[in-house]
């Protein structure tokens, strides 16, 4: 069955040919546009050598309009971080924790990249708060009552990457700001499957890479900053290419430039602006909302089918709480899920292991189970067909 997303968008994606690939909250699939611009990219070096930089500089602010479009902010609020750890760490680098406010609060579901980042900042006074969550979804109220006058910054994680569920992050942004603290959004697991509208979430910081649901490959990430509040950051991790005039060599101290560009720091990942480029390109022709259309079809079908065979759906089910992905368990109940967390080798991990043997493309994570991530790219049809390959597995089949 062969929707006309898929149809018009699956030879883009050449291994849709050879897997049934589920797993594009990990790494989406890559367009084969890609291999084209990677030639672009030698061929420039290649040729200009060293005045390639004249394409390499305006390229940055490119591709961070493409993210910008996808987001709902204007191009120059956008720029190329390296990664979602280094970018919190700039934003991290602007504030002053020495004062009575100095505490970040972040749920227990948070990627831990964010929690190590904000623990080794108590070096610098940052007080991390971890709100505790039943292991799939974080009530609102609980960062309510976590989020008061102590709260320097709340650190968001906009879809949870172990089970998917989506928050609803408006009304906490909100409440932030009601306590005067700033709240950086990790849209990494719902940016291009998920509609985000910076402005209208009125967000002081959101950031995603490009690796995952973005199509965009490894390497490269952006960081979207509220216009009125680039001016007031000054980053302590700073580098050359944050200067107001890089090639003057000013010494000993930075002249910050106006704008999303004090963030730049330091060489930038030229290759990786090129991998990002078709398939962001791509996003912006097809548009968000289809694909949000598209992939509430995908997971609609998911809890269906996942249902008629009895497997635990370790994720929320209301379509209002769910991103792109859902974590499935066909060995264990969901109501076990906390007495497992402790032990996190079972037999679900060995079924996830034989549908990748078999070329069903998805990944385990404990304690909730086998991730199955469809996008836009793929028909209905891989749904029942991964479902079924869970049940032969099962059967020993
Ligand atoms: C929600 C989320 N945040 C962040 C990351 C990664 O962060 P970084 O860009 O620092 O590697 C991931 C996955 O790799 C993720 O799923």
């Amino acid at each position: 069955m062969m929707d006309t997303l898929a149809a018009k968008y699956r030879s883009h994606f050449p291994i849709l040919g050879t897997s049934c690939y589920l797993i594009s909250n990990s790494l989406g699939a890559m367009p084969r546009e890609v291999e084209s611009e990677l030639q672009e990219y030698t061929k420039i070096w290649q040729t200009e050598g060293v005045e390639s930089w004249h394409t390499w500089f305006p390229f940055v602010d490119e591709v961070s309009g493409l993210v910008a479009s996808l987001i709902g902010a204007d191009a120059k609020d956008v720029t190329l971080i390296h990664n979602l750890t280094i970018g919190s760490a700039l934003i991290a680098s602007c504030l002053d924790f020495s004062g009575k406010r100095n505490k970040v609060v972040y749920s227990d579901l948070h990627f831990p990249t964010i929690s190590y980042l904000w623990q080794g900042w108590r070096k610098y006074g940052a007080i991390p708060h971890v709100i505790e969550s039943d292991g799939i979804w974080t009530e609102t109220e609980k960062y309510i009552e976590a989020i008061d006058e102590n709260t320097k910054l709340v650190a968001l994680s906009h879809v949870y990457f172990r089970s998917g569920g989506l928050q609803d992050i408006k009304p906490i942004i909100e409440h932030a700001h009601k306590m005067g603290a700033l709240v950086m959004v990790d849209s990494y697991q719902a940016a291009g499957v998920v509609p985000i509208d910076v402005k209208a979430l009125d967000c002081d910081i959101l950031a995603t890479g490009v690796l995952k649901w973005l199509c965009g490959g490894p390497g490269a990430a952006f960081m979207y900053v509220r216009p009125d509040l680039q001016e007031q950051f000054l980053p302590a991790i700073r580098g050359w290419l944050g200067d107001k005039e890089p090639f003057e060599f000013h010494m000993p101290s930075v002249t910050f430039e106006h704008g999303m560009h004090r963030f730049l720091t330091s060489s930038i990942q030229v290759p990786c602006l090129h991998t990002a480029r078709p398939a962001l390109r791509m996003f912006n022709e097809i548009g968000i909302d289809a694909i949000r259309e598209k992939s509430l079809q995908l997971t609609d079908r998911l809890i269906a089918k996942a249902d008629e065979h009895g497997f635990a759906i370790n994720s929320p089910r209301e379509a209002s709480r769910r991103g792109g992905a859902l974590t499935i368990d066909p060995v264990a109940q969901a109501s076990s899920l906390r007495a497992r967390a402790g032990s996190p080798r079972h037999a679900t991990k060995d079924i996830c292991d034989e549908l990748i043997r078999r070329r069903f493309i998805v990944d385990y994570r404990p304690p909730l189970g086998i991730r199955i991530a469809p996008h836009f790219y793929n028909a209905l049809d891989e749904i029942d067909a991964v479902i079924q390959e869970m049940r032969r597995i099962l059967d020993g089949n």
